[in-house]
This record gives C-alpha cells, structure tokens and sequence, in this order.
C-alpha cells in the first residue's frame, strides 16, 4: 500500500508538471502575487502557485526570507526583459510565470539565461536584505581579510554575499534535488545554470569606497564590499547565453554529466551556461517552439546590432511610420529651487517588422 500510495504520489506529480506546472522557476509567478501576502503565517506558504513542495518547506522554515524572494522574482522579469529588449527573443514569455511556454519550459538557451538570472537574483536580494538589517538572521557582510587600499579602511555594512549564496542557492536549487520529478538530464542542466548564476554574483562582489570628514576633508575614509545592480550581472550572463554551450548527456561511472556535444571531449566549465535542445529562430510566430516572432516589433534603421531592421525582421523588411512625441524642453533654473520647462512636439521616425 505504501508502495502503491508513493508511485501514485508520483504519478499525480509528474502528470502535473506535465501540464506545464512544475518549472523549476515558477516561483517567478509570485512577482505577480507574491506582494499580497503578509508572509507571517506558515500557512502562506502554500497559498500562491509558485513554489513547489520543496520550497514550501524552505518557505515554512524561512519566512522572513520571503519577502526578498518576491522582490527577486519582479526584479527578474523585469531585468530579463530590459537585458533582451534588441533581441528577437525578448524575454516576453516570463510573463506567463508561474507557467511557461515551450521557449523557458524545455532546455534551451533562453531558459538557461533565465535560470542563471532568476538564481543570482535571489542571492542578490537576500545578500541585500541582510546589510539593510531587513532580516533578523542576517547582517552586514564579513569583513575581508586583506586591506582596501593606502589610507583607506574597512566600514559601513557591505552586502552579504555568503549568507545570500547560502539561502538564495538552497531556495533555488530545491526542486532539482528533490528527487520526485521532473526529468534528471534537465534537472542537471538547470543545477549547473544556475551555480553559473551565482558565480556571475561573486564576479560582481566589488570594493566600494567613499571619503568623509568635516566638508570634504575626506580625513575618514571606509570602504565595503557591494554588490554590483542586477542589470550588470544580467549583461555579464547575456554574453555567457551567446556564447552558451550545448550539451548532451554521457555515463561517467555510473552517474549521468553533461558533455559538449560538438567539439572535443572536456568537462564543462564553471563559467559557460548550457542548453539542451536548439531553439527555434524566433522570426516567424510558432506557438508550439514558444516563438512570438518579430512581426510588428520596432527595429532601428542605423543600428548594425541585434535591433537593426535586417536582423530584428529577419529580412522580411519593415514598415515606417512616424509618431509626435511631446518633450519637455526649453528648461530654466529659476532661484530657488524650481524649474520650469516648455513642452515641445518633436516627430520622430519608428520602424517596425513586416
Ligand atoms: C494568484 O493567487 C491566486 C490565489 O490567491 C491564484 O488562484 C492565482 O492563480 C495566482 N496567480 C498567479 C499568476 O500566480
Ligand atoms: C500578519 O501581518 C498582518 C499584516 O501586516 C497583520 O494584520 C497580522 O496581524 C499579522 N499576523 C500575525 C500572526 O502576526
Ligand atoms: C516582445 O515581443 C513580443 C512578441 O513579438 C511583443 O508582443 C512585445 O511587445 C515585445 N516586448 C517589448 C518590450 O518589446
Ligand atoms: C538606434 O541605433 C543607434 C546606433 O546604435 C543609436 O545611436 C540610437 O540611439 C538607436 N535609436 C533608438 C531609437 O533606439
């Protein structure tokens, strides 16, 4: 009975993240809800759709780490989207969190960048969280061993990185060392996406370093250790998913590894995200690849980058339009302290796919 009882537990949970319910990543979904909860009860752990039971279980343990979860979440989307504005994937599909679409749902490399930022995002908000003393497990960074620089020392509260690489990679890594579901090859890849992820965020651990003292004298001078914003980590893991990897899986031993599937024999590096499977060309609309297209997408005509028209369109063309936009303009200081401007129409040129 207890076997039969376990392998319809099972059943049930691999039907569901059949039907697309049981991404790793949908906690991404509580940016939409998470805000609604007070996260002071145990039993809201289980209220929203985003987190799977592993997570619930971190949840009950943790919650006053919450609320720098849900930031994470609406700080990913939003990054996400800033980061692939000029791409043809632009990262629209995050939306749909906590469910996903074939371009985020199976191993590509889309997914793998949303895994590495969604990873550095939660380590990040909680390493945040910590030296702004929103939590009360948590404070100010270790101070480091060697020594900022002549005539500096070290002060303030740097962010703390350890215990947010600590609990945000617990939090993130749950569902795929759990081992109810989900497929193991994918499982791998995810684990390694975002273990990237979080060495991108030690990457951007920088010294920071600011002068006090009676008007500038700067007899006082401290420094920490800052995390840098989140949208430079999400370009740092954008030219990781150009340059990403695709792998394949092989039997070392009696374990599973992924492997570079072209090329030569190696393991893979720490630093290089991976994928799966090939993602489609995101030009032409392809519900069933996850691929919007790029149809009625803006390009610019003078770029030769990724959001020119010749790319952006895929060479299908573009039409113009032009489009009044009101400015403020003309602005004078006036003493003291107000400004006024004039509002002016400008008509600007807009491109847009065919
Ligand atoms: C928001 O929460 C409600 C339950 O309170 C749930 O039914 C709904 O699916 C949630 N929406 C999202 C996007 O998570
Ligand atoms: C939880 O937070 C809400 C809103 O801040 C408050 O009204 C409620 O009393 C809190 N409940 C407990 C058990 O602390
Ligand atoms: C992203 O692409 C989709 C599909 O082409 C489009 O509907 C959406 O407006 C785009 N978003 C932005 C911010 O450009
Ligand atoms: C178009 O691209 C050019 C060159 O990269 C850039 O200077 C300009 O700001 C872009 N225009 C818009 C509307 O993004």
């Amino acid at each position: 009975m207890e076997m039969g009882s376990r392998y319809l537990f099972a059943l049930i949970v691999a039907t569901v993240c059949h039907l697309k319910l049981c991404q790793a990543i949908q906690w991404l979904g509580l940016a939409v809800n998470g805000s609604t909860l007070a996260w002071n009860l145990t039993q809201h752990c289980r209220l929203l759709d985003g987190l799977l039971p592993d997570q619930q279980l971190l949840c009950r343990r943790n919650l006053e780490l919450m609320p720098s979860i849900v930031l994470a979440a609406k700080q990913t989307k939003l990054t996400c989207q800033k980061a692939f504005f000029d791409m043809r994937w632009n990262c629209s599909s995050i939306e749909l969190a906590p469910i996903f679409s074939p371009d985020l749902e199976k191993g590509t490399r889309e997914s793998a960048f949303v895994y590495a930022l969604a990873s550095a995002a939660v380590s990040h908000s909680i390493a945040r969280a910590c030296a702004s003393g929103e939590l009360p497990t948590c404070s100010c960074g270790a101070i480091p061993g060697e020594v900022p620089g002549p005539d500096f020392r070290w002060g303030g509260c740097g962010d703390n990185l350890r215990y947010g690489l600590q609990m945000g990679g617990a939090f993130a890594d749950a569902p795929m060392k759990s081992s109810r579901a989900g497929n193991p090859i994918t499982k791998l890849m995810n684990l390694h996406n975002n273990e990237v992820g979080r060495q991108a965020l030690i990457d951007a651990l920088e010294t920071k370093c600011k002068c006090h003292g009676v008007s500038g004298s700067c007899s006082v001078k401290t420094c920490w250790k800052g995390l840098q914003e989140l949208r430079d980590v999400a370009m740092e893991l954008k030219s990781k998913y150009l340059a990403a990897t695709r792998v394949t899986p092989r039997h070392v031993g009696t374990r599973k590894q992924l492997v570079p599937r072209e090329l030569d024999i190696r393991p893979v590096r720490e630093t290089e995200l991976v994928y799966l499977i090939s993602s489609p060309d995101y030009c032409t609309r392809n519900e069933k690849r996850g691929s919007y297209g790029t149809q009625d997408r803006q390009c610019n005509k003078t770029s030769v980058g990724s959001d020119s028209c010749n790319l952006m369109c895929c060479g299908r063309g573009y039409n113009a339009y032009t489009e009044k936009v009101i400015e403020r303009c003309q602005c004078k200081y006036h003493w003291c302290c107000y400004v006024t401007c004039k509002k002016c129409e400008r008509t600007v040129e807009r491109y847009v796919c065919k």
